[in-house]
């Protein structure tokens, strides 16, 4: 472990970080993303480990820190469940106290939000959210800086949600919150969100609508995401049905602006939660939000380990 930023910070949902941060992290993947594409070198990170946690599965999470870090000149250790003593129930403080004296920061994808805190409670280095029950505040991150690549900034827009009221959901909220736009959301009966849970204390934040074309309504990006969330299959066949009538399809792009964006965290079930019209049409941004996961994280590791560059 290396010396670091005077005051270690974690990442374990948007609050944790201030709405000039943000700022701050969008111009530095900016940064970061410019550099890549022109196949200039950077590696702040030589020596620095990033321990990665995988209690759930993952494509884009995965490879976008471990791509990102080597990137960076750092390197990664993978661990699931199933091949590390987590599996066979050592606490996960003890866990966090251990791998945290080998590495320099960790991320971890898991289920309840409360066992991340414990690891990060117990962690003498940096921890970021690689998904949870509750958040998934990576993906926003790639999906504002998505936006603002797009079409600038996101403060005073209206992001149109359309669907669970999941983890993506609840980070839309927050992020709200933190950085000054609005979530019309929609989603079934019984599949509301919490705003304890979100953990959102503005209720002018997010406007709630029955039905999904009243969400999408003027909304200069509309998103979703799948109707089951890992660690909810066993509801699947409920949920099915459930949700018929929330997939974004081209009449609800139509409702929205006329240059409104659409986005979808990924993996995507076309023929549920979107249309294959839609996520592979026109207004859909969702391969340049996949591929800016790994940029914004790359910002958010080196923020974290570095602090402010310059
Ligand atoms: N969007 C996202 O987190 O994808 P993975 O589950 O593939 O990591
Ligand atoms: N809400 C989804 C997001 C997957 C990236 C899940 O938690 O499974």
């Amino acid at each position: 472990m290396k010396p670091g930023p005077a005051l270690m910070k974690h990442f374990l949902q948007i609050k944790d970080l201030r709405s000039e941060e943000y700022a701050y992290l969008f111009e530095r993947a900016r940064v970061i993303k410019t550099r890549f594409k022109n196949y200039e070198r950077y590696v702040p990170l030589v020596d620095r480990t990033l321990a990665m946690i995988f209690e759930k599965a993952s494509t884009r999470t995965r490879v976008s820190f471990e791509a990102g870090m080597y990137q960076l000149g750092g390197s990664v250790v993978h661990l699931t469940t199933g091949d590390s003593q987590l599996g066979r129930a050592e606490p996960i403080e003890d866990t966090a106290r251990v791998i945290s004296r080998m590495v320099d920061l960790v991320m971890i994808r898991t289920y309840e939000q409360a066992k991340i805190e414990r690891f990060a409670a117990h962690s003498r280095v940096p921890v970021i959210n690689g998904l949870t029950n509750e958040y998934h505040p990576c993906q926003i991150l790639a999906d504002i800086f998505t936006f603002i690549e797009h079409r600038g900034s996101i403060q005073g827009k209206v992001v149109a949600w359309v669907g669970d009221g999941n983890n993506m959901a609840n980070t839309w909220l927050q992020a709200a919150e933190v950085m000054g736009f609005k979530v019309h959301v929609s989603t079934p009966s019984g599949y509301e969100i919490d705003p304890a849970v979100a953990g959102v204390s503005d209720r002018g934040c997010y406007r709630v609508f029955d039905h999904p074309m009243q969400a999408c309504a003027g909304a200069h990006l509309v998103t979703t995401d799948v109707w089951t969330s890992m660690g909810y299959e066993a509801e699947n066949e409920e949920r099915l049905k459930a949700f018929v009538d929330w997939c974004v399809d081209e009449e609800m792009m139509a409702a929205a602006q006329p240059d409104a964006l659409f986005m979808h965290c990924l993996p995507a079930h076309r023929g549920e939660e979107v249309t294959a019209e839609v996520i592979d049409g026109p207004q859909s941004v969702v391969w340049d939000e996949a591929e800016n996961r790994m940029h914004v994280q790359k910002a958010l590791m080196e923020y974290l380990l570095l602090g402010r560059i310059g």
